[in-house]
């Protein structure tokens, strides 16, 4: 349950309503660890494998990409969508601290989004750092605190008030990790040259009269019907379009900021 999807829509729905929200940031990961052709990278809680998807492309057809993520079926949308281009993307179920790989297999570890859900931080990071080569290079993203965050506040607010105290806690969660707490596990675990910035893109959303209730569904349904029905996921999806209500452009479509903290280090 604590694994980023909270829905009977299920990653699919995952894989296609987060696209427009993830996709600006998976550029920023892969620039922060250098890939070049011939990279072997990682995709850390890869969930349906976007960073892997853009990294495939990056690294070329002497280059690999392997993906791991502790939710089977988020793998099986990654392996269903992701494109056949060089040697196919390999993905595998996993926990970050149980990685099945080789110790300096990897010049490149990257995590979108994933480590707020690790149950700590020492163990999944003593773990990339085994199987990074000396010199390689490791790059996580969190998101900002949500109070920053007009659409995930709304989210927020809607999710809390129609899904119940389980929904609330596991949506806090995503906003959780700090720079300060990511470093310095980073350190811990071995890395050098830490360091963290914050990136934020103005990202225009779909029509929200469909998009806050598609997207609520693929991440928060199961919760919120759970918690009341249909009614209880329309109502919150009422309330997201309310709260962003003098966002909106003529057409529909919001442009919100969204801002994450990119976090770097060295093996
Ligand atoms: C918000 S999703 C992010 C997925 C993907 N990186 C992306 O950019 O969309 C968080 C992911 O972390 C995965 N996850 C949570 N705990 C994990 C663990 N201990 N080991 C591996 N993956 C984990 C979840 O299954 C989920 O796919």
């Amino acid at each position: 349950m604590a694994h980023g999807h909270h829905s009977s829509a299920g990653p699919e729905g995952y894989d296609t309503h987060n696209a427009p929200i993830m996709g600006p940031f998976v550029a920023e990961l892969l620039d922060a660890v250098d890939l070049g052709p011939g990279a072997v990278v990682l995709d850390l809680a890869c969930g349906t494998g976007f960073a892997a998807r853009a990294a495939a492309p990056l690294v070329g057809p002497t280059g690999r990409v392997f993906g791991a993520d502790i939710d089977a079926d988020m793998i099986r949308v990654a392996r269903d969508r992701h494109p056949r281009l060089y040697p196919d993307i390999e993905f595998t179920v996993a926990p970050a601290d149980h990685l099945p790989y080789d110790t300096a297999a990897f010049d490149a570890v990257v995590c979108q989004q994933g480590v707020q859900f690790f149950p700590d931080l020492a163990a999944p990071l003593t773990e990339t750092a085994r199987v990074t080569r000396p010199g390689g290079r490791f790059a996580a993203t969190v998101w900002a605190p949500v109070d920053r965050q007009p659409y995930f506040l709304a989210q927020q607010r809607a999710v809390q008030r129609y899904g119940g105290p389980d929904a609330a806690r596991y949506f806090t969660r995503a906003f959780t990790t700090t720079a300060e707490q990511l470093t310095t596990a980073l350190d811990t675990a071995g890395y050098r040259d830490t360091a963290h910035r914050e990136v934020t893109f103005g990202i225009t959303l779909p029509p929200l009269d469909e998009y806050a209730h598609a997207h609520l569904s693929a991440l928060w349904g199961g919760l919120l019907r759970e918690a009341g029905g249909e009614e209880a996921l329309s109502r919150a999806a009422d309330l997201v379009r309310d709260e962003l209500a003098t966002h909106l452009a003529a057409d529909g479509t919001t442009t919100l900021p969204f801002t994450a903290v990119l976090v770097t280090a060295t093996r």
